[in-house]
């Protein structure tokens, strides 16, 4: 495929879904896409990638499935459960995946593009517009609630990830995050100038951190397995 044709199914793709970027995310967008095109950029912007798969010119597995695999593996087909997507991206597709098994999906992101009758009509009970933070480190000493959902989920959440194992270690729930790739600040401002640093940090923050790698990704989890009361 040339880049004229590639260019052509992005204003096509665009067009598609008007609510997925407003004005600088469609030029950041068009420009990852041209950077892909020139072989001028290692890294694939997000975007760019989800375009790629959503055409079928990438044939990778997408992130919330290799996600699924993972938490398949490690506690089954979750279903009919209570699950916090913590960083769930402009179009939540974790919760959407996840809804379809009967669970009950609250996802948290202030970057979240959906629209609340358009969650409610994917599965998604409630969008949350905001950051999600930790006890320790919320400003009223009081951090976002997750006691009573049974798992705490996030597929690449950025700077919600330290949040999500502090605030989940604190309550006692199991979470599991697949890792971004690139390493993030820590809650206290310290830098890392690799990802293999910050993963370490991670791990250092409790002996009940586990990182380990599935498939294409590294995975931060806890051992612990959701109390669910049937019927509540
Ligand atoms: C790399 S994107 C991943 C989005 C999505 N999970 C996906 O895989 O497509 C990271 C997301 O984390 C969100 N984020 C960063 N810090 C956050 C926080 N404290 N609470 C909630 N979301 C956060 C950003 O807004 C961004 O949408």
């Amino acid at each position: 495929m040339t880049g004229a044709e590639l260019n052509l199914l992005a204003a096509y793709y665009l067009q598609k879904n008007p609510y997925r970027f407003n004005k600088q995310e469609k030029e950041k967008f068009l420009k990852g896409l041209q950077e892909w095109i020139d072989g001028k950029s290692e890294v694939i912007d997000d975007e760019v990638y989800d375009f790629l798969l959503d055409m079928g010119l990438y044939k990778k597995e997408r992130r919330e499935d290799e996600f699924i695999s993972y938490i398949n593996q490690k506690y089954g087909i979750i279903r009919f459960s209570k699950i916090l997507d913590i960083g769930a991206g402009r179009m939540c597709k974790l919760s959407q995946a996840l809804a379809k098994y009967g669970n009950t999906l609250y996802a948290i992101d202030p970057n979240i593009r959906l629209l609340p009758d358009e969650a409610r009509k994917m599965g998604i009970k409630t969008i949350k517009k905001e950051f999600f933070v930790c006890d320790e480190f919320a400003k009223n000493g009081r951090g976002t609630n997750i006691q009573n959902v049974d798992y705490v989920f996030g597929v690449e959440p950025c700077d919600a990830t330290e949040h999500i194992i502090r605030q989940g270690l604190k309550y006692d729930k199991p979470f599991d995050i697949l890792l971004c790739g690139a390493a993030h600040k820590s809650l206290n401002g310290k830098t890392f100038s690799s990802y293999e640093d910050w993963y370490e940090y991670l791990e250092s923050i409790s002996t009940e951190v586990q990182i380990r790698k599935f498939k294409t990704s590294y995975y931060a989890s806890n051992e612990k397995q959701p109390e669910i009361e049937l019927g509540k």
